[in-house]
């Protein structure tokens, strides 16, 4: 059998991504592709993403971004083998573009269509990378609508188990809400991350969510560490005092990294696991980064972090994670594919 191109398509919040991968014969993935149109100006001045506008924008750029694709591959449509798309989780007008235009491509080129977990791309994302994974690995994966660690055992095609989330706001959430307090703009983990290279992060103790005895061990809280820092900088305005605006990014910066690491190689280690992926857009957090390193190192756990363009959305990880069914012999999905905006992972 000869080499496949699979195109995968990712709509699911305020990215229009399409991407295409070639699978080798010996099931290695190179990219051919990756072009993403974002929406994301258009939900800065309010703060967050507006789902209808989303949608809109998905429309308009779905077809020139899938030409951009296929000029950047250099690779034909009629030469496509199979088309995967995010059918989940995510907005549901939003998934529907992206599903809808599968399909069509799917049912005018009679090649089958793979709907696909979003969260499981974000993994296969990695292995654009750094190649295929272990056997058993354990995944973080962290984004403006995602803080969960994920179990991956025997490849992305087989069998993914979530073993802790978030109970409240995801981390890139609390990244967008604290930079909102601190009049950063949207959205808020590039500037929090700039500014607290100029601070201190043991400067406030910022509380640590979920980490007492009696708390889940794998799950994560951010709104009380949010509310923290909005009743600190509330206390500091009232006395009168200038705000310490890079001591504040540094230290909440800080507390999302320290139990992010903390409970990401408590379960590696819990569960004998010696490789962590961290992905979504908040694994681009150079102290993420940085603290994930050193503890990994210090556990002798293998650390992969794909580069910052792979971690955010995009349409290589969908279509990354399409060869990686295909490979495996997976079913196609029916044409009446349908969007699960809840899916789990
Ligand atoms: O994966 P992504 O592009 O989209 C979602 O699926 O949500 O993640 C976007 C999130 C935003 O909340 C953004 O503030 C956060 O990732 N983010 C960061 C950084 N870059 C992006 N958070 C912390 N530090 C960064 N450098
Ligand atoms: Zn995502």
């Amino acid at each position: 059998m000869s080499d496949r191109l699979i195109l995968g398509i990712e709509s699911s919040c305020d990215e229009t991504g399409v991407g295409i991968v070639r699978l080798g014969e010996d099931g290695s993935l190179e990219l051919l592709a990756d072009e993403v149109a974002s929406s994301v100006e258009e939900h800065a001045r309010f703060g967050g993403v507006v789902p209808e506008v989303a949608s809109r924008a998905h429309l308009e750029a779905m077809v020139p971004t899938m030409r951009r694709a296929l000029d950047a591959s250099g690779a034909e449509l009629s030469q496509i083998h199979s088309i995967a798309v995010t059918a989940g989780p995510g907005l549901a007008g939003a998934l529907l573009v992206g599903v809808s235009a599968a399909k069509a491509y799917a049912a005018a080129l009679g090649k089958p269509l793979y709907g696909v977990n979003h969260l499981a791309g974000h993994v296969a994302a990695d292995t654009l990378q750094h190649g295929a994974l272990p056997n058993r690995c354990l995944a973080l994966l962290v984004s403006g609508g995602h803080s969960q660690l994920l179990l991956v055992e025997g490849g992305l095609a087989n069998s993914i188990t979530e073993i802790g989330s978030t109970v409240d706001d995801a981390a890139g959430e609390a990244y967008d809400k604290v930079a909102r307090l601190l009049d950063l703009p949207y959205p808020g983990g590039p500037p929090i991350d700039k500014l607290a290279k100029q601070g201190n992060g043991c400067a406030i103790a910022f509380p640590r969510g979920l980490t007492g005895p009696r708390d889940a061990k794998y799950d994560f809280s951010f709104s009380g560490l949010k509310t923290s820092v909005a009743r600190w900088v509330e206390r500091a305005e009232r006395a009168g005092e200038e705000i310490p605006l890079a001591d504040v990014a540094a230290s909440f910066q800080e507390a999302v990294a320290d139990v992010l690491t903390a409970k990401a190689i408590r379960a590696a280690k819990d569960l004998k696991v010696d490789t962590l992926v961290i992905s979504g857009g908040v694994a681009a957090n150079s102290r993420l980064s940085g603290l994930a390193a050193e503890r990994c190192a210090e556990a002798g756990i293998e650390l992969r972090v794909p580069r910052p363009r792979l971690c955010t959305d995009n349409g290589a990880m969908i279509a990354a994670l399409g060869a990686h069914l295909v490979a495996a012999g997976a079913k196609p999905s029916p044409m009446d594919l349908s969007t699960t905006p809840g899916l789990p992972v």
